[in-house]
């Protein structure tokens, strides 16, 4: 029986709606097993912009350093779209990654066979099973990368962003991908662009050294234009997958869609050991859907569980919250983004008082 504090931070768009029912899981949760959860919520990305001009304010950053974790719904909105890039809410976003050193991003993703309907690839592909975990990295490449701007040039704007990785931020990132991988098949693809990219060379050849260190993982290589179709192509050849933070962004997007719905996956950042870790789902904050009971709580309730697993070190917690999916998905219950004829048809909240009564 523990006591946890947790910084919550519902963010904009449908991040409030999502997050509201991870909250009502991990009070279900905090029921059955004995747990408080003492929840402190704090404003971040547009909304925190609407109270205070800035997109992560020093109390919101406090709130989070002095938890336990962080649970986060998503930022950004058209509101907010021709603001100075400087106090846009994404920044806000990058802001709290970089504050908390997260520098290895986990996005699982998972096709859960009750959603095979859901997918979109042909059914002998889907029959083999999708299951990849993608350590993307976090906090280095062009979302960080000096220098960058726009600027005028001989007369014309020039822009540029600078893809920029330092040896040792591969490494990190590289130890947490082949330790990922020695808890799961022990299989690890590199992606990166290394026939183009000077960057990407040196990613290859850290990766390389790092896996000395680990001779019982496999490790191979692909580019990543050819690792988006063969995501397509082939998804059960992949386990785990290690990339930087660009490539990462738009395949776990990609990853997303194979199995279902964006709607469905979680993710978890981690950094240094004294560090509290970011749950926060895959998807965005949706603008076209926000507001209307419609989005898909799973991703955030599953990010919960992930929270629960790797920050709070409570496995059957986080096993009883993934079984509670399951269970919802088993029974037919599906959100708009999901759902099939003859399914049975919930918006956001019954979504989640479904799942959080099946804890
Ligand atoms: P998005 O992920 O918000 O939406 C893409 C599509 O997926 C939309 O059609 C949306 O309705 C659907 N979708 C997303 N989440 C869903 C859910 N839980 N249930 C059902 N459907 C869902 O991406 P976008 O439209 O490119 O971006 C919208 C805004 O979100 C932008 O301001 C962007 O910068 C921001 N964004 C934030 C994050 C984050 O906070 N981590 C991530 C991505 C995008
Ligand atoms: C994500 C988002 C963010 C990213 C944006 C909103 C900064 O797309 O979490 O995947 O690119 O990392
Ligand atoms: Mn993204």
């Amino acid at each position: 029986m523990g006591r946890y504090t947790l910084a919550v931070l519902p963010g904009d768009g449908i991040g409030p709606e999502v997050v509201a029912e991870a909250v009502k899981v991990l009070a279900a949760v905090g029921k059955k097993f004995g747990h408080t959860f003492d929840l402190r919520y704090a404003p971040f990305g547009g909304a925190a912009i609407d109270s205070s001009g800035s997109p992560f304010p020093p109390e919101t950053e406090d709130t989070c350093m002095n938890a336990d974790a962080v649970l986060f719904g998503a930022v950004g909105g058209p509101k907010w779209d021709t603001l100075d890039p400087v106090i846009r809410p994404e920044k806000g976003l990058l802001a709290l990654r970089k504050a908390a050193g997260a520098f290895a991003n986990l996005r699982p993703a998972k096709l859960f066979p009750e959603l095979a309907d859901a997918c979109y690839l042909r059914p002998d592909i889907v029959a083999k099973g999708i299951d990849i975990m993608v350590v993307r990295e976090l906090i280095g490449d062009v979302y960080f990368g000096e220098p960058s701007g726009i600027e005028v040039r001989d007369g014309e704007r020039v822009g540029f962003s600078n893809m920029i990785y330092g040896e040792y931020e591969i490494r990190r990132v590289a130890r947490v991908a082949f330790e990922t991988a020695m808890k799961r098949n022990k299989k690890l693809c590199s992606v990166d662009k290394a026939n183009v990219l000077a960057v990407s060379r040196l990613w290859r050849e850290v990766v390389t050294e790092v896996s000395r260190e680990y001779p019982e993982v496999e490790l191979s290589y692909m580019y990543v234009d050819n690792a988006a179709m063969q995501l397509v192509r082939n998804p059960a050849a992949f386990d785990v997958i290690v990339t930087g933070n660009l490539f990462g962004d738009i395949l776990s997007d990609e990853a997303a869609a194979i199995t279902g719905s964006i709607g469905m996956l979680p993710s978890a950042s981690v950094g240094g050991p004294d560090m509290p870790g970011l749950y926060e789902p895959v998807h965005g904050s949706a603008p076209d859907i926000a507001g209307q009971d419609l989005a898909n709580p799973v991703a955030t309730i599953l990010s919960a569980a992930m929270l629960l697993r790797y920050s709070l070190s409570l496995p059957a917690e986080a096993d009883a919250v993934e079984a509670a999916v399951a269970a919802v998905l088993a029974e037919g219950y599906r959100t708009g983004d999901i759902y099939r004829d003859g399914m049975r048809k919930v918006g956001c909240s019954e979504m989640g008082q479904l799942i959080a009564d099946r804890v």
